[in-house]
This record gives structure tokens, C-alpha cells and sequence, in this order.
């Protein structure tokens, strides 16, 4: 986690700083947004910039978009300037810290943009396998690709390969192909030269050059287009890339991993993805199984979790207790550890005493919103919002459905697909999220990226999505 700090903080720059380091991140400082605009292109790399709000934050934002770079910017200032912190989120900024800084909110930020906490847990005989396969073949430069559903593990596997390698002190660099918009990529990618398109006033250095000595993380690779895909095969054969726009080719020295929670051999005979790429991404492949399949990691991983936020929470340290356990095995964990870890959060946060019993844990998804009020073969738009208002009930906290009887359970669904009744359940919680994909995304136990896949499947068969609202709209 690379932080970089744009301005004075009113002075508080070396406490948050501090604050930074002692949670693991690497801080940078430059005083100005030409010296961060400068640091960014040189290819220092940022995983998020804090920057003052005494300086022009929305001038900064545009500085990033115009010159194509996908990094989180949080605004500081002192607590009690309200003005400015609306102005700073207006202009694109994702958070606001009011100073002096403190350390939880700092590291709730940081573990926020970064999800750093890279311990692999597992004992389950299931995963035993493919953790042995992955020590096996850490030391090895060979490209590795990543299976399995949303929220198994696979960005959690890379960063284990890396620290695993021969490269585990270069950097591990990782690039979300899906959550950045396709006309960035590029150059998020490879870098551009000065005078690439309008916008482009300086050189900048891409991830691949960025990752030159340690890993590359290619994640969500299949959301990548099919131009993009071929220029990241020549980058992967013969280790050389071109910046956009630019005229020389650029050795490079990396190891690439990719994920991907779709079916890649099925997505290359499709032909939404290049056969030839996928051969040469898969020389080793490692499958993560679902969660619903470990069932020893549903425990170690929940008392782990339990532990976990207990301690971030400043709690007295809770345990799960048997009946709470019998519960998460029993279900289906759609959102895999990613899911189970938002509940164990909830869970800490609901429970009182040391034992997390079965009333604490709420399994988002484990009922069904309410029947719709409108009959089954109305168009799916007019259905979503018939069920809102129970929805919005049922996730406000007012009606605990899962400890209640569920009143009608799944028989009034009966006769609609499980595709229709997900697709209402998304709309309605994003609803009742204003359109924040980030807040739906965790309510549902998906993550942002399958949210984004979905609603734009919904969009293109021409069913209307909420537009994008509150703190995301910067990155929808
Ligand atoms: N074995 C594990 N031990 C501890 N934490 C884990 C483990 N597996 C997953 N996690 C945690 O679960 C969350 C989801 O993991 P990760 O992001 O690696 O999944 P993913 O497969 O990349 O998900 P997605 O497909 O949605 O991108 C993270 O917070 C991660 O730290
Ligand atoms: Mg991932």
C-alpha cells in the first residue's frame, strides 16, 4: 500500500504519516499537485493520495483524469470546516478526514482502499491442495491464472504467490481490468508518452513498467477488451511494451498473475477472450474452491474474523458460539469468505458479551426480499420497484428476517427464475442504497466488480439501473 500525501495538512503531515506507516503503508509527500502530478508520471506509483483541502482538490482530480490515472483520492483538513469537505467530496474526493488525524479513521481508510490484511487462512483438506500447487510453483517466473467465484480468495492467492517468489521484495503491482474504464486502460497499463492525445502533457509510466522486478497482477482479466487483449499479448511473449503513442519499445522485467471468476476456456471458444492469451496465462492454472466446499476454513475463518474485528472495533475479544456456528455452516455463502467475512464484522458489532450467538448473524440473501406486489409477468423494472418498500424494511434493520419466521418464505417466488428474483433483489438494494454500487455490493455479499457486471448486463437487455450515487459516483 503505497500512500501518497499532496500538501501540508495543516502541519499534521508527519502524524499521518506516522499513522500510515505503523499500519504497513509506504508514504510519500510532495507539497504541491504539479510534484504529485510529477510523482505519479515518473512511475513512484500511489495506491491513494491524501491531499489538502487547501489545495484545489477538484483541480487535482481533473489532473488525474486528464492524464488517465485510476487512484482514490481522500481530502484532509481540519475537522470543523465543513465548506470544504463538501467541496472536496463535490469535486470527486472519496473521503473526507478531518484533522488532527486519528489513527482508526487512518487505517479504516487505508484497510478500505487497500483490503491489507494479506494472511492466508485455511486448513480445510479442499484449498490443502492448491496451497501446496501454489507454494510449489511460486519460485518459478511462470504465469499463473486464478479461478474461482467472487470472494474465494484470489487476489488474497496472488499476493501469497508474490511473497512466496524469488520477486518477494521487488513490487506487486495490481490492476483491476474491470473496475477501470476501458479507454484508461492502456495507459494505465503500458504508460503513454507526452503528446499521446490531448490531455497526455507528460510521459507516464505504466503498471507493467511499474512492476518491473516483482509481480503484476492482472486482475478480473477477463473483462478485457479484445484490442487490448492482443497488445497484452506481445507484452507477455516477448516481455517488451509500448507506451501509447510512443515509438520505442520498453523491456520488461515481470511475473504475471491473472484472475478470473468466469470460465476462461468457455469465454476463449466464445470468443470474448483470445485463445492464444489464455494458453499463455494458464501454464498453471489454480482453482480456488468455493467456501460452501471447506467447511473447516467456515470455522477457522469465522473465529479468525470474529478475532479480527473484535480488535479493529476495540471490543473485548468474541468467540462464535456453537449455535451461531451450526448457522454459518448450514448456508450457502454465495459471496464466498468475502460474505462471511461482512457478516462476522456485523456479528462482532451486533453481539454484546464474549460469545457471538445466533441472533448476531444476519445472512444477507438468506430470505428472500417480499413476494412482489405486482403480478409475476409484469415487465422486471415495475417489479423492482413494487418490492422496494419491503426491501428497504428488511435491510434497514426493522425486520430481522432471518431470526423471524420468514413470513410466506420462497413460496411466493415460485414460478419466477432465480435469475429474476437476483436481478429484483440488486435493483432493490441498490435502491435503497441511492444507487451507491459500493454500499449495494456489500448488502448483497458481492463484490463491486460482479455488481458492475451484472447491472451492465441489465442495462444492455434494456432493464433501467439506478444511476451511480453518493461517494462512488467518481468511479462508476
Ligand atoms: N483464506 C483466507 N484467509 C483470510 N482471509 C481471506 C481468505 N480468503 C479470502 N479472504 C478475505 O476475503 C476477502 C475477499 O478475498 P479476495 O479479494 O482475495 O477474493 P477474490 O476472489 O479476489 O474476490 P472477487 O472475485 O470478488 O474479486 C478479502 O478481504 C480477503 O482478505
Ligand atoms: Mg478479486
Amino acid at each position: 500500500m503505497r500512500l501518497l500525501i499532496v500538501g501540508t495538512l495543516e502541519g499534521y503531515i508527519s502524524a499521518a504519516g506516522k499513522i500510515a506507516l505503523q499500519k504497513g503503508a509506504k508514504v510519500a509527500h510532495t507539497d504541491s499537485i504539479d510534484g504529485a502530478m510529477t510523482a505519479l508520471r515518473s512511475g513512484q506509483g500511489a495506491d491513494l493520495v491524501m491531499v489538502d483541502v487547501k489545495l484545489d482538490v477538484g483541480l487535482l482530480i481533473e489532473a488525474l483524469k486528464a492524464e488517465r490515472f485510476a487512484v482514490p483520492v481522500v481530502a484532509c483538513g481540519v475537522g470543523t470546516d465543513a465548506q470544504s469537505a463538501v467541496k472536496a467530496i463535490r469535486a470527486g474526493a472519496k473521503e473526507y478526514i478531518p484533522l488532527p488525524p486519528d489513527a482508526a479513521l487512518i487505517a479504516a481508510v487505508l484497510e478500505a482502499v487497500a483490503e491489507e490484511s494479506h494472511a492466508m487462512v485455511s486448513h480445510d483438506p479442499a484449498m490443502a491442495v492448491t496451497l501446496r500447487m501454489a507454494e510449489q510453483i511460486a519460485p518459478s517466473d511462470a504465469s499463473v491464472l486464478i479461478t474461482g467465484e467472487s470472494g474465494t480468495g484470489k487476489e488474497l492467492m496472488a499476493r501469497f504467490i508474490h511473497r512466496k517468489s524469488r520477486r518477494a521484495n521487488g513490487p506487486f503491482i495490481s490492476v483491476n481490468c474491470a473496475a477501470i474504464p476501458e479507454n484508461l486502460l492502456e495507459s494505465e497499463l503500458f504508460g503513454h508518452e507526452k503528446g499521446a492525445f490531448t490531455g497526455a502533457v507528460s510521459r507516464r509510466i505504466g503498471k507493467f513498467e511499474e512492476a518491473n522486478g516483482g509481480t503484476l497482477l492482472l486482475d478480473e482479466i477477463s473483462e478485457m477488451d479484445l484490442r487490448l487483449q492482443a497488445k497484452l499479448l506481445r507484452a507477455i511473449q516477448e516481455r517488451v511494451i509500448d507506451r501509447v503513442g510512443g515509438s520505442q519499445p520498453v523491456k520488461v522485467d515481470i511475473r504475471i498473475l491473472a484472475t478470473s471468476n468466469r470460465d476462461m476456456l468457455a469465454e476463449a471458444k466464445a470468443g470474448k477472450f483470445r485463445e492464444d492469451l489464455y494458453f499463455r496465462l494458464n501454464v498453471v492454472n489454480l482453482a480456488l474452491p468455493p467456501l460452501r466446499e471447506r467447511p473447516q476454513d467456515i470455522a477457522l475463518l469465522a473465529q479468525h474474523f470474529a478475532r479480527k474485528y473484535s480488535e479493529a472495533n476495540g471490543l473485548p475479544e468474541r468467540s462464535v458460539g456453537p449455535a451461531a456456528m451450526a448457522m454459518l455452516q448450514a448456508h450457502y455463502w454465495r459471496g464466498n469468505v468475502r460474505e462471511l467475512e461482512n457478516t462476522l464484522h456485523r456479528a462482532v458489532l451486533l453481539s454484546r458479551g464474549t460469545e457471538i450467538g445466533p441472533e448476531a448473524v444476519l445472512l444477507t440473501g438468506a430470505e428472500p426480499a417480499p413476494p412482489p406486489a405486482a403480478p409475476t409477468l409484469a415487465p422486471a423494472a415495475a417489479r423492482a420497484s413494487a418490492t422496494y418498500a419491503g426491501a428497504a424494511a428488511a435491510y434497514g434493520g426493522a425486520a430481522p428476517g432471518h431470526a423471524g419466521a420468514p413470513a410466506g418464505g420462497t413460496q411466493a417466488l415460485v414460478g419466477r427464475t432465480v435469475a429474476e428474483v437476483e436481478r429484483d433483489l440488486i435493483l432493490d438494494t441498490l435502491r435503497h442504497t441511492l444507487g451507491n454500487r459500493t454500499h449495494a455490493a456489500n448488502i448483497l455479499g458481492i463484490s463491486i466488480r460482479t455488481l458492475r457486471n451484472k447491472l451492465k448486463e441489465y442495462s444492455d437487455d434494456g432493464i433501467p439501473v439506478p444511476p451511480a450515487g453518493g461517494l462512488d459516483a467518481a468511479t462508476a
